[in-house]
């Protein structure tokens, strides 16, 4: 049955993106592998954050998620059958080097061996994310990220990873949204390992950094030329609520705590000067050492960007409570150090089921923005993607029309980039199939792939079919084909 429906809202012509485009879907280790304990692999913060009362949604964890540990072969015959040509996802530090340190364990590496054969099998380009958010247990219990020595350790086992899949792995990105890892991690806690601590969580992303820097470096003398380099972050899009000057520096807080943190040091080589000043208060930034700035800013050969949703912020507007309709979660605790005051506020219109307001010229902005201050950076946009309350039907599809829509119109923003000269090579859809949603658990669906949870069954939404049909043009349906937004 066609999921194209027969009216559109403007008229477009089909819309070809540039050749060898990579059109693929992203996943992470934890959201999606389950065996939590088997082969040797060892509590990671998630495993511990998920047994901490209230602090996932109905206690889920991810000890079985999408089982595709077991399902790995099953799952790439999907991606294969829509005829995408390639695939992010995670490596699990835990399941590789248990203990965070000393030697790997081959029979984690192999699951990782196992899956890239598959992908490269089916012709399907392997994007390869060191770390999405699952630290081992054992160096959380060493003081996690806020410690120096993390970053140390995240080298040495970049380095394993690089020597077991280095000869078949093109693009590596380290971390995936180090802001996340930290602020959410360490700050408001409503992340793993929890902690509400301005202080550690400031120092947190700085260790983030250098571990990308020295993981880096560590790559760059081990993989061999070809390899593509590069970091997926979820730069925000800060809009300021009105025109006042008093809220464009609100905006411009927000921009240097969530954006500029990470693009100002491993892009730019430093810090930039009004977030030491906006955070003094919290921090003199001393556990900077001297030599880092040059550690952190390696050249990258591609710049992720993980995008779903603009930021509108006011200065104080004299409630007792500032809002923080920042779309990260409640707790009593900020994520943004420093910034404690400012106000965030929900933009009107749509959102998906995350509450997150659906904006695609937000990604166009930042396209457009990055391409700007980095000419000579190559873009993937890692993640972009919607959470929607789908159901299997009686006839046994998914009718997720609205995610269509949605990535529709951000494909459009990502092409309106490129045509105005932003250089981007690719585009992961979150997520391949449902998953464990961190703090929400399994209640919050992005998949283009839904997957019952009880007995594992994969079942192609609407939006993967029509996903299928732009990756194999390698371009957008002129908007007589395209799906309306009902
Ligand atoms: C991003 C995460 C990813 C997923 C999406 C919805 O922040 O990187 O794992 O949870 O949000």
């Amino acid at each position: 049955m066609s999921v194209i429906p027969e009216s559109a809202p403007v008229a477009a012509a089909f819309r070809p993106f540039p050749a060898g485009f990579l059109w693929g879907t992203a996943t992470s280790a934890y959201q999606i592998e389950g065996a939590a304990a088997e082969d040797g692999r060892t509590p990671s913060v998630w495993d511990t954050f998920c047994r901490t009362p209230g602090a996932v949604h109905a206690g889920d964890t991810g000890d079985v998620a999408a089982d595709h540990y077991h399902r790995l072969r099953e799952d790439v015959e999907l991606m294969a059958g829509l005829g995408v040509n390639a695939y992010r996802f995670s490596v699990s530090w835990s399941r590789v080097q248990p203990t965070g340190r000393g030697p790997a364990l081959e029979r984690g590496l192999d699951f990782y061996r196992a899956l890239v054969d598959e992908l490269l099998g089916h012709g399907i380009e392997p994007a390869l994310t060191l770390y999405h958010w699952d630290l081992p247990q054992e160096l959380e219990d060493a003081g996690g990220w806020p410690a120096r020595e993390t970053a140390e350790r995240f080298a040495d086992y970049a380095a394993l990873v690089a020597g077991a899949l280095g000869d078949r792995v093109g693009v590596w990105t380290t971390l995936n949204e180090p802001w996340c890892s930290a602020f959410l991690g360490y700050g408001s806690g409503v992340h793993a390992p929890g902690r509400t601590d301005p202080v550690a969580a400031l120092r947190a992303a700085h260790h983030l950094n250098l571990g990308h820097g020295l993981a880096t470096s560590a790559l760059r003398s081990l993989l061999p030329d070809t390899a593509r380099l590069g970091v997926c972050l979820n730069l925000h899009v800060v809009r300021p609520a009105s025109d006042s000057a008093a809220d464009h520096d609100a905006a411009r807080r927000i921009d240097a705590l969530g954006s500029r943190i990470f693009t100002g040091p491993m892009l730019d080589g430093a810090y930039p000067e009004d977030l030491l000043a906006d955070t003094a208060a919290v921090t003199d930034w001393g556990f900077v050492a001297d030599g880092d700035a040059a550690t952190i800013h390696q050249p990258l050969d591609v710049l992720g960007l993980n995008y779903y949703t603009p930021t509108v912020v006011s200065a104080p507007t004299g409630a007792a409570e500032p809002a923080r309709a920042d779309g990260h979660g409640a707790s009593d605790h900020s994520p943004w150090p420093g910034a404690e005051d400012v106000t965030f506020h929900q933009p009107p219109g749509e959102r998906t089921a995350m509450g997150w307001a659906i904006d695609p010229s937000g990604l166009y902005d930042m396209l457009t923005r990055l391409s700007r201050e980095h000419p000579e950076l190559p873009l993937l946009v890692t993640e972009n993607g919607m959470a929607c309350d789908d159901t299997v039907d009686p006839a046994g599809a998914v009718r997720d029309s609205q995610r269509v829509a949605y990535v529709r119109d951000h494909l459009d923003a990502v092409h309106r980039a490129v045509t105005d000269g932003a250089d981007v090579r690719g585009y992961f859809l979150w997520s391949l199939m449902d998953n464990f949603e961190w703090a929400y658990g399994y209640d919050r669906r992005f998949g283009i792939v839904h997957v019952d949870f009880a007995t594992q069954r994969r079942v192609l939404k609407d939006s993967a079919r029509w996903y299928a049909t732009v990756a194999r043009a390698n371009g957008l349906p002129a908007s007589s084909q395209e799906p309306s937004d009902g």
